[in-house]
């Protein structure tokens, strides 16, 4: 079976055709294709929603037709390719970026007459872990387990005790993880998205010159608060007279507050319910440090649960995760009309 899915839900536009293993317990990646308006952002310091959507609008026809020919899909002018399911996310995100991937999806899957499979960008976030690439062989990951979802507008942590059964556990409470990457970033003058520059200041920085607030590290529940951290930065930069000296040792400070609260917390939940495995997916995931801050934790406290985490491409937006999701979820709507976008979409 092959699924091409469709990715719009921030600013990225993307495309990707994945084919189920012969023995349905993964998806084989046959292409990726997207196209950001990153650099447009990088100019702002954040996203403006009219200027994703308006590019998206621009890229989706030419980013699905190359997720087809990359995948070789025979793709004839007026005839419906050689595919399965067409897989979309419908939420959460941003309306007018929805909208493009939404209302370009159900086209499709009218004048091709294929199946339509909505799907939730968190669920995607946690199936791109069940996708095989030409770098990264599938192995098995055993139920139950602990899923970390940490993206510029997530963190949640879910328990997964097989395919059908998933409860949502806990969550930030205000920002995201990227989130305060990314406000931090701003803060000591790194370029939009924040993330991977503060990953590469940190490897610069004093490890011992700063320590910031782990907030509701030690608290029962399985939230976050990462607010406070941008305001324990600010507060500390506001007493330094050369704050572009500090900067690669504030970084480090700030990524090892984030790391060890999302480490911590996710060896607790997995611990509680006896997982198997932890997962962990989302933009934040393409972080080095926190991949091997897993390993670490996970090898001096508990060997008996494996890690996983997916290719660093496969761990910000993309449409392959979104294409495993729709295999694994396999609830098709019944007709095109049956789908609207739905921005605030949380766990369903
Ligand atoms: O999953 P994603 O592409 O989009 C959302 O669904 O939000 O995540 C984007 C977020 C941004 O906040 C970005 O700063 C963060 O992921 N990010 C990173 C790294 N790469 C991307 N954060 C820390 N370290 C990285 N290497
Ligand atoms: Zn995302």
């Amino acid at each position: 079976m092959k699924i091409l899915g469709i990715e719009t839900s921030c600013d990225e536009t993307a495309a990707a055709v994945v084919e189920t293993s012969s023995d349905n317990s993964h998806v084989t990646l046959l292409s990726n294709s997207i196209s950001t308006s990153m650099n447009l952002h990088a100019k702002t310091g954040g996203i403006i929603p009219e200027i994703a959507a308006r590019n998206q609008s621009k890229y989706i026809i030419p980013v699905i037709y190359d997720a087809l020919t990359q995948a070789q899909i025979s793709f004839k002018r007026g005839q419906a390719p050689d595919i399965d399911a067409i897989a979309i996310t419908y939420g959460p995100g941003l309306i007018g970026s929805l909208l493009v991937g939404v209302e370009t999806a159900k086209t499709l899957s009218w004048i091709w007459d294929k199946p339509l499979i909505p799907v939730n960008h968190l669920f995607g976030h946690i199936y791109a872990n069940w996708v095989e690439t030409p770098t990264q062989s599938y192995s098995p990951i055993l139920f139950p387990l602990i899923a970390l979802i940490v993206s510029g507008g997530h963190t949640d942590l879910v328990l997964m005790k097989s395919h059908q059964d998933i409860s949502w556990l806990g969550g930030t409470r205000d920002d995201a993880a990227g989130e305060a990457f990314d406000k931090v970033g701003r803060l000591l003058g790194f370029p939009y998205p924040a993330g991977p520059a503060i990953e590469e200041a940190a490897k610069l920085g004093d490890k011992k010159a700063y320590t910031f607030p782990r907030p509701l590290l030690y608290d029962k529940a399985f939230d976050f608060s990462f607010s406070g951290l941008k305001s324990a930065v600010l507060r500390q930069t506001e007493k330094l007279s050369d704050i572009p000296k500090e900067k690669n040792s504030l970084a480090f400070a700030t990524q090892d507050a984030i790391i060890e609260v999302l480490v911590k917390k996710t060896l607790s939940a997995a611990q509680k319910h006896n997982a198997k495995s932890i997962i962990i997916s989302g933009g934040v995931a393409a972080n080095q440090t926190l991949r091997d801050a897993f390993k670490e934790a996970l090898h001096k406290e508990d060997r008996t649960i494996s890690f996983f985490v997916p290719e660093r491409k496969l761990c910000t937006d993309n449409a392959a995760m979104i294409a495993s999701a729709a295999f694994f979820k396999k609830t098709e709507v019944s007709s095109w009309k049956d789908l609207t976008a739905n921005p605030e979409l949380y766990f369903d």
